[in-house]
């Protein structure tokens, strides 16, 4: 089935490190990366609506086909016209297989070859979710792309755990391949492999083969040191295609991705910018540090100075300070809107800086290695 409306462009690329800055357009516009991409779960990015998260620079946001498996259920979002007419939502759109998401439920699930049987925690309903069933889901949400059904393994796992993990990620994917029935939606295959470097090796190899239009590195932060996701995504990066994005999944601290980009990954997810804001915490400036503290009582400058979001041009910290103090909801809406422009801006000034070819010098002390466990 051809694919339509999609193409990566690659307009630089850093002399120094993998880090590129694209251009890639999809059917619902264009994504300028590498790019930090919010997360959606439900159809909402929580607190935020689509107007604010236009003016946060945002140009793709993620969904997960597990939650809107069970709430409201595809068949209404269909009826709706599709995910982007729901949520309105009118970028670029991406939904999660429900793979990882049905792992993370620790205890109420079964894995066999067919799929994965799970309980809902919502209802206590029994849930059978297979490749096919996943992809069928995705054709009716209807986002621009949409997520192989992979198995992520847990970590520590053993060596002959995450091979079988592998080869049955490798064998779902195919029959995601085979179930996919629209041709203006992008299937990404997803490399696993653990911490074990030769399978991700191996296993990047073998998706590279079945020429999909885009790939993503799964089975990172499960839990691993830090140092462990660099070596993971250098080793795995540079053997993606040039001409097809890279998605990093579920990751976005500032170190984490700056590393990612070096190794030429170009798209980011995290829950990080939102949950955050949830506990009063604020991202800037490369730093994490909480509005809640009294030191910002009578504190009546911005949040950050040097940031252009509604939050820092017209709040105070004394303000958000008291918002939170007071648990008021607007102040998760306010904290929402700056840590998520703060993390897209982050990947924003990293794309200037390939542009210019500067990045490893501009961005070298986000770039130095993790210490290894022992250290
Ligand atoms: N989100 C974060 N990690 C993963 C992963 O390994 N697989 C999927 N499907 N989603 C993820
Ligand atoms: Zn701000």
């Amino acid at each position: 089935m051809p694919l339509l409306n999609f193409q990566f462009h690659c307009q630089a690329q850093c002399s120094h490190s993998h880090a590129r800055a694209g251009q890639w357009t999809t059917p619902h516009g264009v994504v300028e990366t590498p790019r930090f991409m919010p997360v959606g779960t439900t159809a909402t990015v929580k607190g935020v609506t689509p107007a604010q998260l236009v003016d946060t620079g945002a140009q793709m946001v993620l969904a997960n086909t597990y939650h809107l498996h069970l709430q409201p259920g595809e068949s209404i979002v269909a009826k709706a016209g599709g995910l982007h007419s729901f949520m309105q939502w009118s970028g670029p759109l991406l939904t999660d297989s429900g793979g990882f998401q049905v792992f993370s439920l620790s205890g109420l699930r079964k894995i066999q070859e067919d799929g994965v049987t799970f309980r809902s925690p919502r209802d206590g309903r029994t849930i059978h979710l297979t490749p096919e069933k996943s992809i069928e889901i995705q054709n009716q949400l209807g986002a621009d792309v949409i997520m192989a059904f992979d198995e992520c393994p847990p970590y520590p796992a053993t060596r002959e755990e995450v091979t079988a993990a592998t080869d049955r990620t490798y064998r779902w994917l195919q029959r995601c391949i085979a179930a996919h029935q629209r041709s203006d939606q992008a299937l990404f295959g997803i490399v696993q492999g653990g911490t074990f470097l030769d399978l991700r090796a191996k296993t990047a190899q073998s998706l590279v083969e079945l020429d999909l239009p885009g790939y993503a590195i799964g089975g990172v932060s499960v839990g691993e040191p830090a140092a462990f996701i660099q070596a993971i995504v250098a080793a795995t990066a540079p053997l993606l295609p040039v001409d097809k994005p890279r998605y990093l999944m579920g990751v976005g601290t500032y170190r984490e991705m700056a590393q990612a980009i070096a190794a030429g990954i170009d798209l980011f997810d995290c829950v990080i910018p939102t949950r955050l804001a949830r506990h009063g915490a604020v991202l800037s400036q490369g730093h994490r540090w909480n509005i809640k503290n009294a030191q910002y009582r009578e504190d009546f400058t911005p949040l950050d100075d040097t940031c252009p979001c509604y939050t820092c041009q017209t709040f105070s910290r004394a303000y958000l300070n008291h918002l939170v103090r007071s648990r008021e909801v607007l102040a998760y809406t306010l904290l929402s809107i700056h840590n998520i422009t703060e993390l897209v801006r982050f990947t924003q000034r990293i794309r200037a800086s390939i542009l210019d070819d500067r990045f490893t010098e501009e961005f070298a002390p986000y770039l130095q290695p993790d210490p290894l466990p022992s250290e």
